[in-house]
């Protein structure tokens, strides 16, 4: 008898242009999902964990990007990863529970019996094979990958209370204002296809509130739902807290690394984080040198095959160079992410930074930061075509693009 295998999709919600303002001046060129992190667009490291699950049979980014911002990124990682993936593109945004039910009968295509659903923003190891088992140890209809953070920065996250033995879902809470746990969400979930019919009756109930509204003074006592359209629906506040201690909602906890990615600064480090993880996925991706026929390499260095580094540089530990980049001689490279098409000319020193395509820095100068991801100036960022000339120091700024700098600066952001 033939046995019929079970088949598996996911899905990567990547948002839209909106969301991307905290990442300015990089949102500029780039939508933030296709921003480079260890030399790879964002996506790429959850669509590359996507590959490790058994019977996945296609990866659909949903966001609400115009098609064409994808377009040219979907089909070469679907070639070079050999994984199927499709662009989704909503009209406007539907919330983190919406967009997938507005996709539901694309994403039931291939009547999947379990739906991964990842947000694009988070850096980890995906363990989604291992999710998906706990899930089916545990049944019901979703499984939440969870991690144990401080208590003083939990509350930037979605709280949530397991039971310790059978791991359920006891009780969910988006970004209390009062401490609730330090165990919180990874934005990482398995599903069944009966998601879609949770999604559903929020979605009803909210239409019928709606009309109600309508024909009488009547109040709803949850402000933040009555002022949403009603094919608004999020995962968090909408789905996760009233399922939460009704045996339908599992938790999977992860002891290796998670973090979240809302700002340039944390990019640099979530560059770190996968580069380490290289070493075991993908070690052909880093470079290594001694300074005799390439650059001294210290640590998990990146560097883009077309770009050109002088031996007498010296690169890492933390630094990825992508395409077009020219790095001369004498230079040193430490925590940083070079895009495209930059100029780093002899004896420039890059530090704590990210250098924004097509820029110039010239002959010894500084372009350096302290390194405190999480402090809005923490990193120096420069934006597209910035030019920093010869011996100026930049420290701790953020610079718009197309600027000259022909001073030193400190502590600013060059508008
Ligand atoms: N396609 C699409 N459409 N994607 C969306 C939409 C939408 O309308 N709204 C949000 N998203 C995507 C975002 O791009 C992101 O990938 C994910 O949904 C979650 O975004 P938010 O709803 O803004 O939530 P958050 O990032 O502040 O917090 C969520 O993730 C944390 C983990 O990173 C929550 O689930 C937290 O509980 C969780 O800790």
């Amino acid at each position: 008898m033939e046995i019929k295998e079970e088949k598996v999709v996911a899905v990567i919600l990547v948002g839209g242009p909106t969301k991307g303002t905290r990442f300015r001046p990089l949102s500029f060129n780039t939508p933030e999902p296709l921003f480079p992190l260890a030399g790879q667009p964002m996506v790429y490291h959850p669509i590359s964990a996507c590959k490790r699950i058994p019977n996945l049979v296609q990866v659909f980014l949903v966001g609400f990007y115009e098609e064409r911002e994808f377009a040219l990124y979907v089909s070469s990682v679907s070639n070079e990863l050999r994984v199927p993936v499709r662009y989704l593109k909503e009209d406007k945004p539907h919330g983190s529970a919406g967009s997938l039910y507005y996709f539901r009968d694309k994403i039931m295509e291939e009547s999947p019996s379990h739906i991964f659903l990842l947000n694009f923003d988070v850096c980890c190891n995906f363990p989604l094979p291992n999710m998906l088992e706990a899930h089916k140890m545990h049944g019901g209809i979703g499984t939440l990958l969870v991690i144990k953070v401080s208590a003083e920065s939990a509350n930037q996250f979605g709280e949530l209370v397991a039971d310790p033995i059978t791991n359920e879902l006891l009780h969910y809470t988006e970004k209390p204002e009062t401490f609730v746990s330090d165990l919180i969400n990874c934005g990482v979930y398995v599903f069944t296809p009966k998601i879609f019919s949770v999604i559903q009756e929020v979605f009803l109930l909210r239409e019928d509130r709606a009309d109600l509204r309508d024909v009488s003074s009547y109040e709803s006592p949850q402000l933040a739902i009555r002022s949403l359209p009603s094919d608004f629906v999020r995962l968090d506040q909408d789905i996760l807290s009233p399922l939460a201690g009704k045996k339908q909602l599992y938790t999977y906890e992860t002891m290796d690394f998670w973090e979240q990615i809302k700002t340039p600064g944390m990019s640099v480090k979530c560059s770190a984080l996968y580069l380490a993880q290289f070493r075991f996925t993908s070690p052909h991706l880093l470079v290594s040198g001694d300074g005799k026929r390439n650059a001294t390499v210290v640590g998990d260095v990146y560097i883009h095959p077309s770009a050109k580094v002088h031996p007498t540089a010296k690169i890492g530990p933390n630094v990825s160079i992508s395409a077009n980049v020219r790095v001369a001689a004498g230079v040193r490279l430490m925590n940083c992410i070079v895009l495209d098409d930059v100029e780093i000319k002899e004896n420039a020193v890059v530090m704590h930074a990210i250098v924004g395509w097509k820029s110039s820095l010239g002959r010894w100068s500084r372009v350096q930061a302290d390194g405190d991801y999480n402090s809005k100036l923490g990193i120096t960022i420069l934006g597209e075509s910035v030019t920093v000339e010869e011996e100026v120091v930049v420290i701790n700024c953020i610079v718009l693009p197309n600027k000259m700098l022909n001073v030193s600066v400190q502590e600013e952001i060059i508008l």
